[in-house]
């Protein structure tokens, strides 16, 4: 059913069509003869489960950025798709691959499993911005990804700025994803943004020519290439997996993402 949006979705509410999310027991599928995919007998559920959207999410924020071999990438938020982002960036033999989130212990987990660069964004962008320049010949990366989107990690004063600005949330993070740029590079926007914002970095993007993309990821296209090189061992997503709940759970398990804990009461 096609909606004002002109598309649907899964658990998006009725705005994209009143389709349910799929982490329940049963789910209804519309067009299941285009949907679904025949997972091959050798793989796991848990080696092709990020298939079905942050893998191909975050191979999107590359393929949208046309990153060639050797190029430079920042990505801001270490969340999964953040993570699918640096392992996609890989994947395409990426240069430089820079990570950036402002918790320590996600950082650290992508480092070991990767060996990507890490950079801790503590107090304003500004440091983040510097190191990223050092790290790229004082240019800047060549491919910025935002995977935060609109609620990053706020001080009082930035909250306030967005009550008077009736705002939600912030841009902050693509106004960094504009600074950390290189001259023409791409910035590529996963995060969702909602809404309009009076402060959008509408100077850097023209200064500088940026070539900017953003929106939903449109997972279909990806998803069978992506499948065949999780087949091929060409790259492994089950790693990111920190926890095992049952259904039953999903409550408390969705509790923890969202206060963004790093242990869970009981371990399955
Ligand atoms: N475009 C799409 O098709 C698509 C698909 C899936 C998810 N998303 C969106 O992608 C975004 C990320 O999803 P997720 O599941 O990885 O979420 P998440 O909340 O787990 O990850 C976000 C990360 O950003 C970090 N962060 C907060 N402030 C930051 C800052 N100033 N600088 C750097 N990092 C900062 C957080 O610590 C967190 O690790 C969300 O907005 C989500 O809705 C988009």
């Amino acid at each position: 059913m096609l909606t004002e949006k002109g598309g649907a979705l899964f658990g998006y509410t009725d705005l994209y069509g009143g389709y349910d999310g799929g982490q329940a027991q049963y789910v209804r599928v519309p067009y299941a003869d285009y949907g679904p995919r025949v997972v091959p007998e050798n793989l796991s559920d848990e080696q092709v489960l990020f298939l079905t959207d942050i893998f191909p999410t975050g191979y999107t924020g590359i393929d949208w950025g046309e990153l060639q071999p050797g190029q430079s990438v920042a990505v801001f938020g270490a969340g999964p798709v953040g993570i699918m982002a640096v392992k996609s960036a890989m994947l395409r033999d990426a240069g430089k691959v820079i990570l950036v989130d402002t918790l320590q212990y996600r950082l650290d987990k992508v480092a070991q499993l990767t060996g990507c660069h890490t950079i801790l964004w503590k107090d304003g962008a500004k440091d983040v911005i510097t190191e990223i320049r050092d790290l790229t010949e004082g240019r800047g990366a060549d491919l910025c990804i935002d995977a935060v989107g609109f609620e990053p990690s706020r001080n009082v004063f930035e909250k306030a700025k967005a009550v008077i600005n009736f705002e939600a949330g912030s841009v902050k993070v693509l106004e960094a994803c504009m600074s950390a740029v290189r001259r023409s590079g791409h910035v590529s926007v996963l995060g969702v943004y909602p809404t309009t914002y009076d402060n959008f970095p509408i100077g850097q993007f023209f200064d500088k020519g940026i070539i900017l993309r953003a929106g939903q990821a449109p997972a279909h296209k990806y998803i069978d290439m992506l499948m065949n090189y999780v087949a091929d061992g060409k790259v492994k997503l089950d790693d990111i997996i920190t926890h095992r709940l049952s259904l039953s759970e999903i409550a408390h398990g969705y509790d923890i993402f969202n206060k963004k804990r790093m242990t869970v009461s009981r371990w399955y």
